[in-house]
């Protein structure tokens, strides 16, 4: 028998809840299948625990997080607290189960899936075969340094500073090296060397470790030149790890390869295989408590935790094929459907993932 893994199961609010129940549904047989086994502990976050509890991130909430391997996350927010004070917001729940959980890198996988090439607004024959990862440094830089005002002769001025050292540099870079190795060993290392300091100083640290991972091949690309080569030839891309504002709009340019925002996931990773990993879209209000919301994103969420925290690629593999499967079959979620009068609902579509689910 394998080992327990604990995951912190947090629903969250609006179609948070919905997406999250279909992942839980992919748990459970991947636990039948494989015979992995799941302990799954439910916590209050973001809106509903500002309700229950009056605080976005309830102590216990946090406690379950640290105690367990992984952080399944939905969604959080809503109008219904848009108006509270900065401490009453699900915004401030998110931003602080970050910092508490000492995450300090996003990752973003792109994939194209063959069947949903017509739903992006480029070529499918540019996005053949795409399926990238972008590896985001989120703890620091320019979003993170001294801001400030000051009166000049010229006006007001105004000053955003970046600075990044060492560690914070390797420790990402490491992290962006090894899921590199279990993907298909192709990293772009991506900075502004040419111009600023800190990507001197990001490329001395990438130059300095990649001895260590031999097999993996690495480029540097500058990030004008990275922008551009996302849009021509963005299957030739495994992981691209870069700093925090240039994660910021990579990893959103990258998104739009593949068309629905219902179907990205993402992890935020720390130290060791700690992860939280949770859908790219937020509770859509719009939508919630409808049964239309697209559940592939969270599942495909739950088959990055396995392949990043736990190791089970195979599970992962299944995963992501099942998925592949049913949308080849032409099922669609409206938010990715043509004709939406086929559409089908959030849990028909986690229902026929689950059996098409195969060892
Ligand atoms: P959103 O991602 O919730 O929705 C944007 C649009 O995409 C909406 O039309 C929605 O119906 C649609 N959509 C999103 N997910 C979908 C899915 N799985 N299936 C089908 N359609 C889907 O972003 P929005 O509207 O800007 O924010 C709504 C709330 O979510 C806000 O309170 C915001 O703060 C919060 N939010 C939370 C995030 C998180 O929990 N990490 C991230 C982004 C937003
Ligand atoms: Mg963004």
């Amino acid at each position: 028998m394998s080992e327990v893994k604990k995951i912190a199961v947090i629903a969250g609010d609006g179609i948070g809840p919905e997406v999250v129940a279909e992942a839980e549904k992919v748990l459970k047989r991947t636990e039948e299948l494989f015979g992995y086994r799941f302990e799954t502990e439910h916590a209050l976050f973001g809106g509903i625990a500002i309700d229950e509890k009056g605080t976005p991130l309830p102590q216990d909430t946090l406690e379950i997080c640290k105690s367990a391997d992984a952080v399944l996350l939905g969604a959080v927010g809503g109008p219904k607290w848009d108006t509270n004070p900065k401490e009453l917001r699900p915004e401030t729940g998110l931003l602080g189960i970050r910092k508490a959980l000492g995450l300090f890198s996003n990752l973003r996988p792109a994939v194209v899936f063959d069947c949903l090439k017509d739903a992006s607004t480029l070529k499918p024959e540019v996005l053949e075969g795409t399926d990238l990862m972008v590896v985001r440094e989120l703890t620091g830089g320019i979003y993170f340094g001294e801001k400030f005002r000051r009166d000049t002769e010229h006006g007001q001025e105004a000053v955003d500073t970046c600075a990044y050292n060492v560690s914070e540099v390797e420790r990402i870079v490491r992290q962006a090296f090894e899921i590199a190795q279990k993907r298909r060993k192709k990293l772009a290392s991506v900075d502004k060397a040419n111009v600023l300091e800190t990507s001197r100083l990001w490329r001395e640290v990438v130059i300095r470790v990649a001895p260590e991972y031999p097999d993996v091949e690495l480029e540097h690309v500058l990030v004008d030149n990275c922008a551009m080569q996302l849009l021509r030839r963005p299957s030739s891309f495994d992981v691209i790890v870069t700093e925090n504002m240039f994660g910021d709009i990579l990893s959103d340019e990258a998104a739009m390869l593949t068309g629905s925002i219902g179907m990205l996931s993402s992890a935020s990773m720390g130290e060791g295989s700690f992860g939280l990993y949770e859908p790219v879209h937020g509770s859509a209000p719009d939508i919630a408590g409808q049964n239309i919301a697209n559940p592939i994103a969270t599942i495909l969420s739950v088959a990055l935790m396995f392949r990043l925290t736990f190791g089970y690629a195979d599970a992962a593999d299944a995963i992501e094929a099942a998925v592949a499967e049913v949308l080849d079959a032409g099922h669609r979620t409206g938010d990715i459907a043509v004709d939406k009068s086929k559409a089908i609902g959030t849990t028909a579509m986690g229902d026929l993932i689950v059996a098409a689910m195969k060892k």
